[in-house]
């Protein structure tokens, strides 16, 4: 069994108070934080940019889960090569070479992973496979928080995570992004997502206290057993 990740989606955070945050994610032993970077072409939205990541890793030690989703991601690979522990997640379609773009991840020793479009099928991923550490499946169309799950992207990950499994690539982590939600999580664990972004859909829902959110979170993937949970 894969261990279970929770990825915060950062962009849901409060920002008045991000120490408070932080100082429970970190309390809690949280595996990542998610951080989506948009650049306004690629997604029609903006969010977070490098200076927030800085801020994040000066302030706590959790590994960063970076969700580029950008156009020209080559050129600005460097520009994240300062967080050791991190993981550089990209979408494939936005780069000629894919292979070369894991290439330069891997070069600055960090974490590779690509996420794919509820559009985009498992089929065309899979020659990139053994080149990357995780799998992102976004489960709704790239660019905002608060969206509704697109169902088909379930099958998705089902599919992905058979395949790993008879090509002997269970190191690689199926990330799930988008709607986590309290309804969703059971449906994801059981098609076999172990990293759930975790953002207004169940964390950051308004008024829930962030220590009971994590522990409703553990509780419902220990109680599925599809997941180690720590
Ligand atoms: C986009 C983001 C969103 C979002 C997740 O990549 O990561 O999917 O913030 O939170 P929800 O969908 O629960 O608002
Ligand atoms: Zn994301």
């Amino acid at each position: 069994m894969k261990p279970l990740k929770i990825s915060p989606s950062m962009m849901c955070a409060d920002f008045i108070d991000l120490k408070s945050v932080l100082n429970v994610f970190q309390e809690k032993k949280i595996d990542f934080l998610h951080i989506d970077i948009m650049d306004g072409h690629y997604v029609p939205n903006f969010t977070l940019g490098v200076d927030f990541c800085n801020a994040l890793a000066g302030y706590s030690n959790i590994p960063l889960d970076i969700h580029l989703m950008i156009e020209n991601v080559d050129a600005y690979i460097p520009t994240f090569r300062h967080f050791p522990k991190a993981m550089i997640t990209f979408h494939p379609e936005t780069v000629y070479h894919p292979l070369r773009t894991l290439q330069l991840i891997r070069q600055q020793q960090q974490r590779a992973g690509i996420a794919i479009d509820p559009a985009i099928p498992v089929d065309s991923i899979r020659h990139l496979l053994p080149y990357v550490d995780m799998v992102c499946m976004m489960t709704v169309s790239p660019g905002y928080s608060g969206q509704r799950l697109i169902p088909e992207a379930l099958d998705k990950i089902r599919e992905l995570n058979d395949y790993l499994h008879r090509e002997n690539l269970d190191r690689i982590d199926i990330e799930t992004d988008g709607n986590v939600s309290w309804e969703n999580i059971p449906l994801m664990l059981e098609a076999g997502a172990n990293i759930l972004v975790s953002g207004t859909s169940s964390l950051f829902q308004r008024g829930l206290p962030l220590e009971i959110g994590i522990a409703k979170i553990r509780k419902i993937a220990e109680e599925l057993d599809k997941v180690t949970v720590r």
